[in-house]
């Protein structure tokens, strides 16, 4: 492999290649991302509460790939220092991190403020400051307190009016340094996942439970973006959104398209229209094809559901730009009668009668859902310029999963190279991309995955109780991209064989 000459980590590494893509915009940010659960460690460090996903994993160990749970992670509680010193390494413009509720209060609510937990997000804000790194900051990335939960969590629709209350209290306390935050990550994993036995609260409630969290998380965005609009942007003048995760579909044949886009609503359309859209409210096509399932399996009350008047304007319009995380594409089709389908939201969805697949053309990457088809990207990006007329799109993921702990991981570089060049066509296009953020700065804990699968620039060692973390070549690479504003510093593998 060989590069331009650039000096990264100390090193000059020359290279045959010459500089050939546009360079990107100045005001184009570079960055990466991580999340509070999947780094942290400390898991009842001081007075933290206890998060959802440490309760699950204390009592359903047999649940992750070899019964991992986050107790210590990356152990960043600790090595917070060390993550800053990657993210300088890189050369990034951004750091996205997210804030643990429970840890900065520690019983759900404001009663309380951990002293330990302010001054660890303070801390590490201020850190990256120094640096000149912007933070980027997620309230709320699948975490949530135990204490919440147990009091229905995002079924119970006060949970709206808490999660605007732990808001009011993050932005009080870092809203004076923090300009960019995103309330919450993915409502989709919060909802669709978290009631499929896939994350938790790990509950089985697809149906009821499902729906009333898509809803509820709909309210708690919103309230949270109208307490920083009236109390904090006078004074701070930040943006605020959240992030959503969108695989881009297409039709399998031209008989699929209709499926196809009604499976945009479900998956997208859902957690995006009520904010984005002129008009506000549920997705029509999605609402009645579920009111219409509802009546016909005897429910009394429609399974999402309806919002009120007062709540579509409440929640319509509360964004500052588009938060998008894009890993990859998935072609739409029909199930065919009597075929078995694979779980949403993968594979299929019962509900909608199909099936999702990758075309036969897409090189497919360690997971077998997970193709590598980055003009996915491109149309998606498009569409949402074209359906919701969004005026800015931050990409606040994407990135590469691999199983193998390769330090040569020319794959994921690709990975970037590629998406990277379909962010700036779609630039080119004129649709306001400000910036990319990549998942993940260093390999962490994965979810039901535990440590298997990786997504990081950075490999951590999980048996080193240091917790050392060396830089992968796409670390290497990345670094590059991010101090000549070009992904064009790679010519290997062409293609993914
Ligand atoms: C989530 C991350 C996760 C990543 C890779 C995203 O949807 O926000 O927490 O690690 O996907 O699976």
């Amino acid at each position: 492999m060989s590069y331009i000459d650039v000096i990264v980590f100390g090193v000059l590494i020359s290279s045959k290649c010459s500089l050939q893509g546009a360079v990107f915009p100045p005001w184009f940010k570079f960055g990466a991302a991580s999340a509070a659960y999947q780094v942290e460690g400390g898991w009842n460090a001081s007075d933290k509460g206890e998060s959802i996903w440490d309760h699950l994993l204390h009592t359903r160990s047999d649940i992750t790939a070899e019964s991992a749970n986050g107790d210590v992670a990356c152990d960043s509680y600790h090595l917070w220092k060390r993550d800053i010193e990657m993210c300088e390494e890189l050369g990034l413009d951004m750091y996205r991190l997210s804030i643990s509720w429970p840890r900065l209060l520690p019983s759900g609510f404001p009663n309380h403020i951990s002293e330990y937990g302010k001054n660890y997000y303070s801390n590490l804000i201020d850190g990256l400051l120094e640096k000149g790194i912007q933070p980027v900051v997620t309230l709320y990335h699948f975490d949530l307190p135990q204490s919440l939960q147990d009091l229905g969590g995002w079924a119970n629709p006060l949970i709206a009016d808490w999660f605007a209350d732990y808001a009011r209290v993050v932005f009080t306390l870092y809203g004076d340094r923090v300009k960019i935050w995103l309330t919450l990550n993915e409502p989709f994993g919060i909802c669709d996942v978290g009631y499929n036995l896939q994350h938790a609260p790990y509950l089985n409630d697809t149906e009821v439970g499902r729906y009333l969290c898509n809803k509820n998380t709909m309210l708690a965005h919103a309230k949270a973006w109208r307490v920083y609009q009236e109390e904090f942007k006078p004074r701070y003048n930040g943006k605020v959104s959240l992030s959503t995760l969108f695989i881009w579909y297409e039709p399998l044949t031209p008989d699929d398209k209709e499926l196809t886009e009604l499976t945009i609503e479900h998956w997208e359309g859902r957690y995006a229209h009520p904010i984005f859209s002129k008009q506000g409210g549920w997705p029509p096509k999605i609402q009645q094809f579920l009111d219409d399932a509802a009546k016909k399996e005897g429910y009394h009350q429609p399974r999402l559901p309806p919002f009120t008047a007062e709540e579509i304007e409440l929640v319509r319009g509360t964004y500052d730009f588009y938060g998008l995380n894009h890993y990859t594409t998935r072609k739409v089709r029909k199930a065919r009668p009597d075929e078995v389908i694979g779980s949403w939201p993968f594979y299929g969805s019962k509900e909608l009668g199909i099936v999702l697949e990758n075309d036969r053309s897409w090189p497919v990457g360690a997971v077998d859902w997970f193709a590598m088809y980055p003009e996915g990207l491109w149309k998606q990006l498009h569409w949402l310029k074209n359906t919701y007329g969004v005026n800015e799109i931050l990409i606040t993921e994407n990135g590469y999963v691999n199983v193998d702990d390769d330090l040569e991981d020319w794959k994921r570089m690709k990975y970037i190279r590629d998406n990277l060049e379909q962010i700036q066509y779609a630039i080119e296009d004129g649709v306001n991309v400000t910036g990319y953020i990549h998942w993940t700065l260093m390999d962490n804990f994965e979810w039901l995955a535990g440590y298997k699968v990786n997504f990081g620039l950075y490999a951590v060692n999980f048996t080193d109780p240091e917790r050392k973390r060396v830089p992968r070549e796409s670390a290497r690479y990345y670094a590059k991209v991010t101090r000549g504003r070009s992904y064009d510093y790679l010519h290997v593998g062409l293609n993914y064989d």
